[in-house]
């Protein structure tokens, strides 16, 4: 036995080098962790367990069978991180580059099922060259083995994906239909094609950061939702992310101990500017009604005209969806509606309830917004929250214009509870543009028709530029001091906690994608 131990232990000793020490060097040198390494910083401590350390590949072309790696370029198994069970893969570039063979496909499916299985997230930790050349159509046949499970455990369990090194060509659609992508500046990329191609299509010469870093796609194209300094900050934002989901979509996100004190919060009764033209910026009221030091902002570099991410209400966790004045004055447009329908359905798939701050001018006009599909893109949007069923509150603190007002999480959507503060203006448009359109005529045949127009702009104003006359109908549950805000969510939550709704039964939507 003593000896058939030691033989384990060797075996043990040579997985855990992966391609050995000179590439475990060569990968430091780059300011990257090691596979094994980052598994290390990610979960707590002794918890990981590895499952397949033996694995290896079955390829016989090139002369393969003779170069075998223990593992076969991934670290598969379970841990915990805050005490919370999760399965997690972690290529590993030391061998073969970290790209995918059959059998390392084979042991990332393995732990995708039992993670849907046993109803726990995943993450996936993404350093890898992409096919395995010498393997051919196994290795794209095992891309798609892992696609396929992907899209069987979205909106199962929470599944993030960390870009920690390359990330090219199909194998960019996994991270792509997983719930959050986290990138690491200047040592990750991800692209569909890499710059030679792309020079050679386009003649567009481009650096790998630039077409497919960190900083392009979290403010360019939107394809990651964070953009991170290191890898352990990367690390840090996987478990901070994972504090406020469930396990899975059968569970409710756990709460932090809270006790109760005086909700009140008089800095916002002056926080809204004289002049409703004036900017301000929503992050004040978001971190001023949510618990202290609770907001995590996602997607913050993209679509800034609108905010969403995380937060803690009474320590329960809540997903925050907030038109931004201080950017395009909160305009809605194609990719700010991608963003927050996003968002909002990933919330709606882990029950995360959602609270909503209106202050939208409306949809942003334009050739360019008309041409690429603000019609369809809004749609999404609109979508998302009317198909949402966790408990669902906006407070509207100023404009709530023209159809951005329904489609922000209205009353007539299914939204549970709206409130408004005093400064709220709830109309088809801002009272200039309807002055001229509905006192037209009379403006134009006035002997002086600016004047004309301010004095029907002030009466339009006077009418609707308040949040009264959608009080009057019940469209407003009740208009409240901007002080009394964080109070009047935290019952009104309370109150949804149980909230039930039965849809219509189908086999699935169609959102309008
Ligand atoms: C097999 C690979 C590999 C691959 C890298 N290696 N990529 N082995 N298959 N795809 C090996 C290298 O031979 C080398 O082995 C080691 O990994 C490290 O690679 P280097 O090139 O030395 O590293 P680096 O300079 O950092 O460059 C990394 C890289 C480059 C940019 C990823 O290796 C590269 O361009 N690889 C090919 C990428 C690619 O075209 N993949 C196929 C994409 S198509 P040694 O023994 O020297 O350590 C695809 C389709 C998926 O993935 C479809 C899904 C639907």
């Amino acid at each position: 036995m003593k000896n058939k131990i030691e033989i384990l232990q060797s075996k043990i000793k040579e997985a855990n080098l992966g391609g050995g020490n000179a590439r475990i060097e060569s990968q430091h040198k780059k300011g990257k962790l090691t596979a094994r390494e980052r598994i290390h910083f990610l979960m707590d401590d002794g918890s990981f367990e590895e499952i397949g350390m033996m694995v290896t590949h079955r390829s016989t072309d090139f002369g393969m069978e003779r170069e075998k790696y223990l593992g076969d370029g991934v670290v598969t198994g379970y841990g915990t991180i805050n005490g919370r069970l999760t399965y997690i893969f972690s290529q590993d570039f030391t061998v073969f580059g970290g790209s995918l063979s059959e059998t390392h496909a084979e042991k990332i499916c393995k732990i995708m099922e039992m993670a849907m299985k046993n109803g726990a997230p995943l993450i996936g930790l993404n350093d890898s060259g992409g096919a395995r050349i010498q393997e051919g159509v196994v290795s794209l046949g095992g891309y798609a083995d892992i696609f396929y499970r992907n899209v069987q455990a979205s909106g199962v369990i929470p599944q993030l994906s960390a870009i920690m090194g390359p990330c090219a060509g199909g194998a960019v659609y996994s991270p792509a239909i997983t719930d959050f992508i986290l990138m690491v500046e200047n040592t990750s990329y991800m692209f569909v094609t890499g710059p030679n191609v792309v020079k050679t299509v386009t003649h567009e010469i481009v650096t790998s950061e630039e077409l497919g870093g960190a900083n392009t796609h979290a403010s360019k194209s939107g394809v990651t939702h964070f953009a991170c300094a290191n890898e352990l900050e990367a690390i840090n934002h996987v478990k901070k992310l994972l504090s406020y989901m469930p396990q899975n979509c059968e569970e409710t996100p756990c709460s932090l101990p809270y006790e109760a004190s005086d909700e009140s919060r008089p800095y916002l009764n002056d926080l809204m500017p004289q002049n409703a033209s004036q900017p301000y910026d929503i992050r004040e009221i978001i971190n001023t009604v949510a618990d202290p030091e609770s907001f995590l902002e996602v997607h913050a570099a993209y679509a800034e005209n609108i905010v969403v991410g995380f937060a803690r209400l009474a320590g329960r966790s809540i997903g925050i969806v907030a038109n931004q004045p201080a950017f395009l004055a909160g305009v809605l447009d194609s990719n700010s509606s991608t963003k927050a329908a996003r968002f909002v359905r990933f919330c709606d798939c882990f029950n995360i309830p959602l609270l909503v701050f209106e202050d939208v001018p409306g949809f942003l006009p334009g050739t360019d917004q008309e041409w690429n599909g603000i019609i369809t893109n809004g749609a999404k949007l609109l979508y998302a929250f009317s198909e949402a069923t966790v408990p669902r509150i906006t407070v509207i603190t100023r404009k709530a214009y023209g159809g951005a007002y329904d489609v922000m999480n209205s009353k007539h959507i299914g939204a549970d509870m709206n409130y408004a503060w005093p400064s709220a203006e709830i109309a088809v448009m801002g009272a200039k543009g309807a002055a001229e359109i509905i006192f037209k005529r009379e403006i134009t045949g006035a002997e002086n028709p600016e004047e004309k127009w301010i004095e029907k702009e002030k009466l339009y104003s006077d009418i609707f530029a308040n949040p009264y006359r959608a009080a009057e109908r019940g469209f407003i549950d009740e208009v409240i001091e901007p002080a009394q805000t964080r109070a009047k969510l935290i019952k009104a939550f309370k109150m949804l906690e149980n909230k039930v709704v039965n849809m219509p039964r189908k086999k699935h939507g169609n959102i309008p994608l």
